[in-house]
């Protein structure tokens, strides 16, 4: 039986209001506040084909977890752009994401930004923490590029005088409209103080991604952010990040030629997309051995 209240509660514990939660999650270790150092506890996951599809988006799959309150993010190579006018397949896209957003949630978690990643389950795979998502899209971006540059005729390429963040309202039919903090409050899509601690967060991933892709000669030109509200056992409500960070939703240009290694390969049909990613996973130093090759994933995690 789903015992939410017909309208979730987004004033969150700032405001002293109590957020309802999953009874189900009370007992769950899974769901105290993620603290670096946690040492990894057995989960037994089903295999796919008795799992619950939860949602499907165009690149990922989300399902029911292995316990309340946890789902399995599964990474398709389907690739959409245009607000799903182009549709395509990137062959090994979904391996190479699963890795890349697995590194760089994991980074972000070391530095003390909460995420939603727990673990990356196998190859397509990863087990994330269930969250209410914001409607929101957060772009974040340092160098004009794509829409920023049609919209106010910026040569993509300028250098920002500042990192510029825009919201866009998550709504396909709309065709996902840029919206000012004033909508997103007005409209209760986010409360005032999760819109500050949404706002703070994203600039503080944007200085640590772009220092952490200057170290392997790549531009962080823009990219797209999603949170989520993570109701804690102690009926806290926290504002973490959530999705995927990838070559599908950040702009990531070579330092030193301006070569494209991200979805506008695919976008503008450039060609060598596949190659694009899995060079972006390899100067990570995450490129799976052997190229990103589908292996079944194990049954149960440590
Ligand atoms: O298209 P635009 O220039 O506004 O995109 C800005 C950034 O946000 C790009 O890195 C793009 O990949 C990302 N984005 C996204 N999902 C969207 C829109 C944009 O990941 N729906």
């Amino acid at each position: 039986m789903d015992t939410r209240p017909p309208t979730p509660d987004i004033r969150g514990s700032r405001s002293g209001t109590r957020a309802w939660r999953h009874p189900a999650v009370r007992d769950s270790s899974l769901f105290r506040r993620p603290g670096p150092g946690d040492p990894p506890r057995p989960i037994r996951v089903p295999p796919m084909a008795r799992r619950k599809q939860i949602y499907e988006g165009k690149a990922k799959i989300l399902f029911e977890g292995p316990e309340p309150g946890t789902l399995v993010q599964y990474f398709k190579d389907d690739a959409t752009a245009f607000n799903n006018k182009k549709h395509g397949t990137i062959t090994g896209k979904g391996v190479l994401n699963n890795r890349i957003s697995e590194y760089l949630m994991t980074r972000l978690n070391e530095i003390g930004v909460p995420t939603h990643f727990v673990r990356r389950l196998n190859m397509r795979e990863q087990l994330v923490r269930e969250v209410e998502i914001i409607p929101i899209e957060v772009v974040i971006r340092n160098v004009a590029a794509g829409s920023l540059s049609t919209k106010f005729g910026i040569p993509e390429g300028t250098q920002l005088p500042r990192s510029i963040v825009e919201y866009y309202y998550k709504n396909d039919e709309l065709n996902d409209p840029m919206v000012s903090e004033e909508h997103i409050t007005a409209f209760g899509w986010a409360s005032v103080q999760e819109l500050d601690e949404i706002l703070s967060l994203s600039l503080r991933i944007n200085d640590y991604l772009s220092g952490l892709f200057l170290g392997v000669q790549l531009r962080l030109v823009d990219f797209k952010l999603e949170f989520g509200r993570f109701y804690h056992e102690d009926e806290d409500v926290q504002i973490i990040l959530a999705d995927e960070i990838s070559p599908d939703n950040c702009r990531l240009w070579d330092m030193t030629s301006g070569e494209k290694l991200d979805k506008d390969r695919f976008r503008r049909d450039l060609g060598g997309v596949a190659e694009a990613y899995q060079e972006v996973a390899r100067r990570l130093g995450i490129l799976p051995e052997g190229g990103p090759r589908d292996i079944p994933g194990p049954r149960t995690m440590q």
